[in-house]
């Protein structure tokens, strides 16, 4: 990497200092330890290189909330305003590279993010509003792929051993993201499979290219026949939205539906091994204990960057204009000036958390994920008598990963709860295939899960 021109000899610049290596089998294993050591020598905020690449790390709750609430005048999400980047010192093979250049609203600021997420926000409503009837649909549509994950997972048998990550908590939110698309069942599910691809290999590359071409064409698709879908709902919210602009603000649905579905595990993770959350259950109900969970390990530990626009001080440091925060919601939990002042609360509950970020782009899906999420755990202790883990909590393989905290695999051994009535599968989107004039397939995606049941 070509050194920073404007670092100074003594001078306190992410050149000029040591920096600390984030990501290592430590972090994979304990990133609340490795919070903990950067903490305690550097407090809230740490120089450290992530992945070869100098950047500033933010651990405090107040710093993490200021950078948050300040993004479009002190801070930038743009990547053309990092200055490493213009100046060509970022290798071009750095392997978040391809994220932060993303053209859509998640990298953008000012009048450009705001008219865009406006349309976002009129576009996810419908899922959201619990007196709409796509809610209401939605709802039911979510029991029914529950269930019938759940008949895979179990293939008739009333008790045995599953992996709730992979047959269950991932599969469901890419079930209700097709859904939600308005995509056919068949193309649904070649859809499914390359936005696993994409999140884990093999074909990452592949993967991209054909989910950006199938989101192409059902940008196009969807202006000329529009639906009651969420690319409908966005291009009815700004029309003049072209298809490029849509397909790529969609292409974020995958990510976001994948972090739903480490939130559902790791809402099960934390039901099956602290004993005081489950404790609480009955009082709390399911939705609460999502709330805390969201708070006890938020499943977006870290977010992408954000870009100084100016010199600014944060923590014991002056960020120089141009230089990347990475802002850790996990380590903000954690801090004892946000951590003690809760523990005083026997419930250890708040909505105080930045688990769904905040400032202007905070999530603007929360309701709907924490929806998809009660759901999701609330089918299994209905469908489930027992549910247990196959092995002991501290040998759980979590993914590495610079932003997301989540288990690779979830094993349980189960018994099926006796005399239930699944609920009928629902058809995958509102616009069918009939028009195809075809049967629906349900062969990849539903051949890969089968095929995790067999080599099990
Ligand atoms: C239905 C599922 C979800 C959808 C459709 C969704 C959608 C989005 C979108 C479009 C943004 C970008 C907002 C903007 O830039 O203005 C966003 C931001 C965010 N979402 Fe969600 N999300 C979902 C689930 C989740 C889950 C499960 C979590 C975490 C538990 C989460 C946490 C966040 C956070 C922290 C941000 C802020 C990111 C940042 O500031 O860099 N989201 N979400």
């Amino acid at each position: 990497m070509i050194p920073d021109r404007r670092s100074a000899p003594g001078a306190e610049t992410l050149a000029s200092l040591p920096l600390e290596t984030l990501l290592s089998r430590d972090y994979d294993v304990s990133p609340a330890l490795v919070h903990e050591q950067l903490r305690a020598r550097y407090g809230p905020v740490a120089p450290i290189d992530l992945l070869g690449v100098p950047a500033w790390f933010v651990l405090g709750y107040d710093q993490v909330l200021s950078v948050m609430q300040n993004v479009g005048d002190v801070w930038s999400k743009r990547v053309d305003t990092w200055r490493a980047y213009t100046e060509g010192r970022v290798p071009a093979d750095w392997p978040l590279l391809a994220l932060l250049q993303a053209d859509n609203m998640g990298f953008d600021d000012g009048e450009r993010h705001h008219a865009l997420r406006a349309a976002w926000d009129a576009a996810l409503r419908p899922y959201q509003d619990p007196a709409h009837p796509q809610a209401q649909m939605l709802e039911r549509a979510m029991l029914g792929f529950c269930d019938e994950l759940i008949g895979v997972m179990t293939d008739g048998t009333s008790a045995g051993w599953a992996d709730l990550c992979t047959q269950y908590g991932r599969p469901l939110p890419l079930m209700v993201a097709n859904r939600m698309l308005g995509v056919t069942l068949e193309r649904g599910e070649d859809m499914m499979m390359d936005q696993w691809r994409l999140l884990d290999g093999p074909d990452s590359a592949g993967a991209y290219q054909r989910l950006y071409a199938a989101l192409l064409e059902l940008a196009t698709a969807k202006r000329h026949q529009p639906g009651e879908d969420l690319p409908s709902y966005m291009l009815a919210a700004k029309p003049d939205l072209t298809d490029e602009e849509l397909a790529r603000d969609l292409f974020m649905l995958p990510g976001f539906l994948d972090f739903t579905g480490s939130l559902i595990c790791n809402v099960i993770v934390e039901l099956m091994t602290n004993p005081q959350l489950r404790a609480g259950l009955p009082a709390g109900a399911v939705e609460e204990t999502v709330n805390r969970v969201a708070l006890l390990n938020p499943a977006l530990a870290n977010l992408t960057f954000r870009y100084a626009r100016t010199d600014v001080r944060l923590g014991r440091f002056t960020i120089a204009a141009g230089d990347p925060v990475m802002l850790s919601i996990a380590a903000a939990h954690a801090d004892p000036r946000f951590a003690d002042a809760l523990s005083r609360d026997p419930l250890r509950s708040t909505r105080a958390h930045l688990a769904w970020g905040a400032g202007a782009h905070g999530c603007p899906s929360r309701r709907l994920a924490t929806k998809m999420t009660t759901i999701a755990v609330r089918r299994l202790q209905e469908r489930f008598s027992t549910l247990k883990l196959a092995l002991p909590a501290d040998q759980l393989p979590w993914r590495a990963s610079p932003f997301v905290r989540a288990v690779r695999t979830l094993p349980v051994q189960y018994e099926l709860s006796p005399g239930f009535t699944p609920t009928a599968t629902p058809t995958a989107a509102p616009a069918e295939d009939a028009g195809e004039g075809r049967q629906p397939s349900r062969s990849g995606f539903w051949t890969f899960l089968r095929k995790l049941r067999r080599t099990q």
